[in-house]
């Protein structure tokens, strides 16, 4: 799941206790469907089913009448520019500032003293940080980053835990202009190196350390043995989040706190076009290297604030909203962040482990804030599920009206077991199908109007257009094939930061020019609904963390000793896919330690969340006779499927060597 590297990871036992709702095995078989509740639909943002007639017949009125609620310096004449696919621009002759439609005008209005986060960090700290002083601190970090030189198109790093700094630091950055380039804290420091190097950062904002379960565990000193390999950053600006004194190297480090303490209070905001860049944010792909996703401003806050209002049915004087994700994904960019405090609402940001100090964490929470809307990921749900209903059960969780999931497809037990334990078979569930390169919410019930099927995201948000093709990219009414978006929408990615050759070949290649190939197979039902089924590339969704397995891959083969390796994604109960690895050592390394060792050496490379479930050692890998390695087959042998045909092998006898291998491992 995307709220840390705290949920059952991949060295967790699989087979959980997830079943025994005896009432949920009979919902299970009768494949009931949920129309809106009747109070809820009544008091709905969207309450129209023309809602999506009209944005489907004018999708360019549809998007505009929504980024004229936006605050604008200089308002926007055109709309859609589509002469030049696949790079879209929106509202291009429009000039703003995301930080201020997320801060000022909500302050100008008279909001100042509303809260905008419920922080709670993982010990018992509490704070309630209004729009004034969530408005203050960004206007003084941004004096900061300007009086260090840095200015509009300058990339800046963040590698934060969850923090209201966190929040600052990225709304600093739109402020000034400045490119946030945003690495989730459960990466490794080599993965931080990696995407400053590419970006070109100039800054880099850490912390000291990071609290998990009790501990402090060091980034800034963790950062010191890379820092050599990023001669861009200049500027390297330290929170202070648990006190641990680390290490500062004078003209280069910063205190944060201190240089915010020292800051002028108000800070004039940029003039940005609204197709200048708000953001990067480096994602897996199908080759080794991620790719840095490229956000810009007007088409981008206009998404999210659209889909954050009538996906989540937002009323902000009154909801209480808690998206769990990390702020290092998109999800927290667009619904921790840009979408929540455009939109002037009040949000819970918890900063610890989902079971810290115990499984009832969570609901807690909820309870004390009395939060209105839970948004999180699948593997989340499943865990809790795991870990017992009695948890949820001891908490007051009626507050609570609208649930979300995120990240990777939900199983049908696991959204009946949300829906009955968690929303007390009151709130509707909007299972949200998007990506990093979407900005925004695609796919998605609107809760006052869709009836929800129960492991669905069900139809395109209204002004989306959404098609499932075959092979020869034509269209299926009913059945699977590959999902595609094929109408230009204002928060697409404008591009792969630096890198517009793999842009065109990554997703506007495998049809036309104008058909956007998302990289996921999906099914469309005879009532139009969809069913996402998981991605065809080479990227493995592990508890909804994107993983590329060349990356993974080149993590292994950068070990001593080790000549090849071969990755592969297969089904888990808890964490959607869990990573398998073959590897293969030169000759004279092997050890019995050597897949302890590899596994934290991927640790180390890429981060805790990359860590295969099992590494198995081998002498040779399936090949064809033209050296391509034969994954399929690898698969067959991690799931324990019968072989299809070996035949084309170069050897065919691998792969009884690598099933007993794999066999003779003890599962961890
Ligand atoms: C998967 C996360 C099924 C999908 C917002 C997609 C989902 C990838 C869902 C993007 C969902 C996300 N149902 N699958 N509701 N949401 N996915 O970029 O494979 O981290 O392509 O964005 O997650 O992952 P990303």
């Amino acid at each position: 799941m995307e709220s840390g590297q705290d949920t059952p990871d991949n060295g967790a036992p699989t087979k959980g206790s997830a079943t025994g709702h005896s009432e949920i095995d009979v919902l299970l078989h009768t494949e009931q469907t949920f129309p809106p509740p009747p109070g809820f639909a009544a008091q709905a943002n969207a309450s129209d089913p023309e809602i999506y007639d009209q944005a489907a017949s004018d999708p360019e009125a549809f998007w505009s009448e929504w980024a004229r609620k936006l605050e604008w310096i200089e308002p926007f004449q055109q709309v859609l520019d589509w002469s030049n696919p696949p790079f879209a621009r929106w509202f291009a002759d429009g000039k703003l500032n995301a930080s201020v439609n997320c801060l000022d005008r909500h302050v100008e209005g008279g909001l100042g003293e509303r809260v905008a986060f419920h922080w709670e960090g993982e010990g018992d700290e509490k704070r309630a940080v209004t729009y004034d002083e969530l408005l203050d601190l960004t206007q003084r970090f941004g004096n900061v980053l300007r009086s260090h030189g840095i200015g509009k198109g300058d990339v800046v790093g963040i590698y934060l835990p969850m923090l209201p700094e966190t929040v600052a630091s990225i709304l600093a950055c739109a402020r000034i202009g400045a490119i946030h380039n945003v690495v989730f804290g459960g990466f490794s420091p080599e993965s931080v190196k990696d995407r400053m190097a590419f970006s070109e950062a100039k800054a880099l904002v850490t912390a000291d350390a990071t609290l998990r379960r009790g501990n402090a565990i060091p980034m800034k000193d963790a950062l010191e043995d890379v820092m050599g390999e990023m001669p861009t950053v200049e500027r390297v600006f330290v929170v202070d989040r648990c006190g641990t004194g680390p290490g500062m190297t004078e003209g280069r480090d910063f205190s944060w706190q201190d240089e915010v303490a020292g800051a002028e209070p108000t800070c004039e905001p940029e003039v940005m076009d609204a197709e200048d860049p708000l953001f990067i944010l480096y994602t897996s792909g199908s080759t080794g290297k991620p790719k840095g996703i490229l956000h810009t401003t007007g088409g981008y806050l206009t998404g999210a604030t659209a889909t954050h209002e009538l996906v989540f049915d937002l009323k902000p004087e009154s909801d209480v909203y808690w998206c769990a994700a990390d702020i290092g994904w998109i999800t927290g960019h667009t619904y921790i962040v840009y979408g929540p405090l455009a939109n002037g609402a009040t949000s819970v940001m918890y900063e610890g482990a989902p079971d810290y100090p115990t499984p009832a964490r969570w609901w807690e929470i909820i309870e004390r804030y009395e939060v209105t809307t839970l948004y999180t990921a699948p593997t989340a749900i499943r865990a809790f599920m795991k870990w017992g209903s009695e948890y949820p059960e001891g908490s007051d969780l009626s507050s609570l009206r609208l649930l979300g999931s995120v990240g990777e497809p939900i199983n049908p037990r696991a959204w009946l077991w949300y829906h009955r334990v968690i929303g007390g078979e009151r709130c509707p569930i909007v299972d949200t199908w998007w990506q990093t390169e979407t900005g925004s919410i695609m796919i998605t019930p609107l809760p006052g109007l869709t009836t929800t099927k129960p492991g669905s995201a069900t139809v395109p948000f209204p002004g989306v257009q959404a098609k499932i093709l075959d092979d020869e990219g034509v269209e299926i009414s009913e059945g699977a094939g590959y999902l595609v978006l094929t109408h230009p929408w204002p928060s697409m990615t404008r591009g792969i930061y630096r890198d517009d050759e793999r842009f065109v070949e990554t997703y506007w290649s495998r049809y036309d020019s104008q058909t956007y190939a998302v990289g996921d197979a999906a099914r469309i039902d005879e009532d139009g609904y969809f069913w996402v089924i998981g991605r065809i590339d080479d990227v493995i969704n592990v508890s909804g963390h994107r993983l590329s397995t060349m990356e993974i891959e080149s993590a292994i083969v950068s070990h001593e000793g080790i000549a090849e390796a071969a990755v592969v994604g297969i089904p888990d109960e808890m964490t959607g896919q869990a990573i398998v690895a073959f590897a293969i050592c030169e000759s004279g390394t092997e050890s019995d330690a050597m897949e302890d060792v590899l596994r934290d050496h991927v640790a180390e490379k890429i981060g805790k969340l990359a860590r295969p479930k099992r590494i198995v050692l081998a002498e040779d890998l399936p090949k064809t006779r033209s050296g391509k390695i034969m994954r399929r087959l690898l698969r067959d042998i991690a799931e324990g499927r019968d072989l299809g045909d070996v035949t084309t092998l170069r050897d065919p006898g691998v792969v009884d060597t690598l099933r007993r291998a794999f066999d003779g491992d003890a599962p961890r």
